[in-house]
């Protein structure tokens, strides 16, 4: 396990799922760890009072609130974006301002957040965002807004990384296939389909998301970047 003592670390949308995962991956590491989630305040006490992170309410569509939360955790060695939304559905009947608020969420609050945070942070920081096998494969109908915002995330890490990489800051995108979680319980109606599409026919576990999560943004990482870290059980193969 990585040794992350000393580490200022931020989440963005750690109370649940994959970024609950990650805060506890990390929190095991050693690492002082802040998390923002929007809603659930149940879910990120009991967080917050598991692992001695703290929790900050800070909704990810509201730039100056997640700016102000970024900004608030002073130099980050790490900052990962994880919060991010799901619409799914018919293009023609999908409700404009749910699809305007998820590319607030998974496409501009991540540009913001990652700039805002390299602003203060140290040298040889982490950025990691938490993209989609989506971004690369869309194999289903009903998925090309959520598509759209994954793919958005290949350009940013991308782009980002050759614009931080003299102060040894790494940006990378984990895209995850499917993953047992709220947004895509591995039980859910969808899940027989997605099995159908991989060559390991399972969700993976959050905890499999965060161990990924820990190698990048630990030593091991300082050469990877500008990369899309790919982990779908072979959804996109
Ligand atoms: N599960 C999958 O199969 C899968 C596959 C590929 C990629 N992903 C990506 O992985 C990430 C996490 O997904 P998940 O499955 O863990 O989802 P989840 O179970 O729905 O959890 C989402 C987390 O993001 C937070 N969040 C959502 N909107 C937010 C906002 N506006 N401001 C701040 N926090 C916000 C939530 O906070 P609240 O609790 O306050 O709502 C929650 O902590 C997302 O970016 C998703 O697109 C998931």
């Amino acid at each position: 396990m990585s040794d992350f003592t000393g580490k200022n670390v931020l989440v963005l949308g750690g109370s649940r799922g994959i970024g609950a995962a990650i805060v506890r991956r990390l929190c095991a590491g050693g690492a002082s760890v802040a998390f923002t989630y929007a809603g659930s305040t149940a879910a990120a006490q009991a967080l917050s009072a598991e692992t001695g992170a703290q929790a900050v309410q800070a909704d990810s569509a509201n730039r100056d609130d997640l700016i102000g939360a970024v900004a608030g955790r002073g130099a980050l060695d790490v900052l990962v974006i994880n919060a991010g939304v799901l619409v799914l559905g018919d293009p023609l009947t999908l409700e404009p301002d749910a699809v305007d608020r998820m590319i607030d969420v998974n496409v501009r609050a991540p540009y913001h957040a990652a700039v805002e945070a390299a602003r203060r942070m140290k040298d040889n920081g982490r950025i990691l965002v938490i993209g989609s096998v989506n971004g690369d494969r869309m194999p289903f109908a009903g998925g090309a807004a959520y598509a759209l915002t994954k793919s958005a995330m290949q350009g940013m890490v991308r782009g980002l990384a050759r614009d931080f990489g003299e102060r040894g800051i790494t940006v990378n995108s984990i895209q995850p296939g499917p993953t047992d979680s709220e947004m895509n319980p591995s039980d859910g109606p969808m899940a027989a389909t997605m099995h159908g599409f991989m060559a390991i026919r399972r969700h993976a576990r959050a905890d499999e998301i965060a161990e990924l999560a820990a190698y990048l943004a630990g030593p091991h990482g300082a050469m990877i970047t500008g990369s899309l870290q790919t982990i779908d059980g072979g959804f996109g193969a």
